[in-house]
């Protein structure tokens, strides 16, 4: 299989580079190798590279300054991602996409399931809305998953942002009335690849559709917070104290959602793929930086 990957620098572009290896060839792209705002670069590196199926992991992940950038986001998460289906309609290949639960709302009060209305809050989730849109559109075989709050042990991420204020603050205020699955992007990675390995591109062409893939369970950024600091509290000199606020305390410039939780039945129902629970994901990532030893930069 030769696997085309973009955004191979991004968190969940590096577990993928990983996690695909043993299924064949993968070709993996950076920003530099291939600028997704550049759509002649997509169609010359999905033609030389004649992949079997692409994997686009790139995309614009500002939440935050897309609110000022909506061209940008826009060009990148969903003209991109039309350029790119059109290209893999055309290379015959199947297309992996990753979009947000930030296409929803969050009004309603049980896990989202893939058929219920998005009604983006902000700038960001209407971008993704639209990639998903566009690669509908196109026909080409794809799988689009939705995922949720990423995390990995490298950059810049909930996950590394609190390990850093644990050392640094006498207090962390985090927000507790939003509610998701915090999903390691090594888990996202192996799924991903669990579902290729599972099923082959041309089968899963036959079942083309939007699937929900986060982590199992939920909580909030503060239970999150909180789990990482019990996680960390033998390495820390003294343990600051963790306080719930609500979102309205901690105002942003783009809305999120208070129920971001997504049901992944149909992921497990199609595939028979499902991803561990958020606190054995957390301790595995945790784990991980702890073996990379105390060289590690917070
Ligand atoms: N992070 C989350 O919490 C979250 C939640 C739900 C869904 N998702 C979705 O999951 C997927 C993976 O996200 P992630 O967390 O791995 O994001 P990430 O860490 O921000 O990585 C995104 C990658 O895209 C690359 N990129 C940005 N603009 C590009 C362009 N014009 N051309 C080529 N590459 C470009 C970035 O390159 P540079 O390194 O050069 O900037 C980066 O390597 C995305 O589709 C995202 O929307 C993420």
């Amino acid at each position: 299989m030769r696997i085309l990957l973009t955004g191979k620098n991004g968190q969940v572009g590096w577990e993928l580079s990983r996690a695909l290896a043993p299924l064949g060839e993968v070709i993996a792209f950076d920003r530099e190798g291939l600028d997704l705002a550049a759509p002649g670069q997509i169609v010359s590196a999905v033609r030389a590279v004649r992949p079997d199926v692409i994997v686009n992991a790139a995309a614009y992940t500002l939440v935050d300054r897309a609110e000022s950038e909506p061209d940008a986001a826009l060009t990148i998460n969903a003209v991109a991602a039309g350029i790119l289906a059109e290209e893999a309609k055309r290379a015959g290949a199947l297309l992996v996409h990753y979009s947000t639960d930030y296409v929803f709302d969050g009004t309603k009060d049980d896990p989202y399931v893939e058929e219920d209305p998005p009604n983006p809050l902000n700038t960001y989730g209407r971008s993704k809305l639209a990639g998903e849109h566009s690669i509908r559109a196109v026909g080409v075989p794809h799988l689009i998953l939705r995922t949720s709050w990423v995390y990995t042990a490298r950059g810049n991420n909930f996950f590394m942002t609190i390990l850093r204020l644990l050392r640094e603050k006498n207090a962390l205020r985090i927000v507790s009335d939003q509610i998701g699955a915090p999903t390691s992007a090594g888990a996202l990675a192996d799924a991903t690849a669990d579902v290729l390995r599972r099923h082959g591109p041309l089968a899963l062409g036959e079942l083309s559709g939007i699937y929900h893939a986060t982590a199992g369970g939920s909580t909030s950024w503060y239970g999150f917070a909180t789990q990482i600091a019990r996680l960390e509290q033998a390495a820390l000199p003294q343990m600051p104290p963790i306080v719930p606020i609500s979102s309205n305390e901690y105002p942003l410039p783009a809305a999120r959602p208070k129920n971001s939780r997504l049901s992944n039945e149909k992921l497990l129902r199609c595939f028979g793929v499902k991803l561990p629970p958020w606190e054995a994901c957390l301790e595995a990532c945790h784990a991980q930086l702890r073996r990379a030893g105390p060289a590690r930069n917070f």
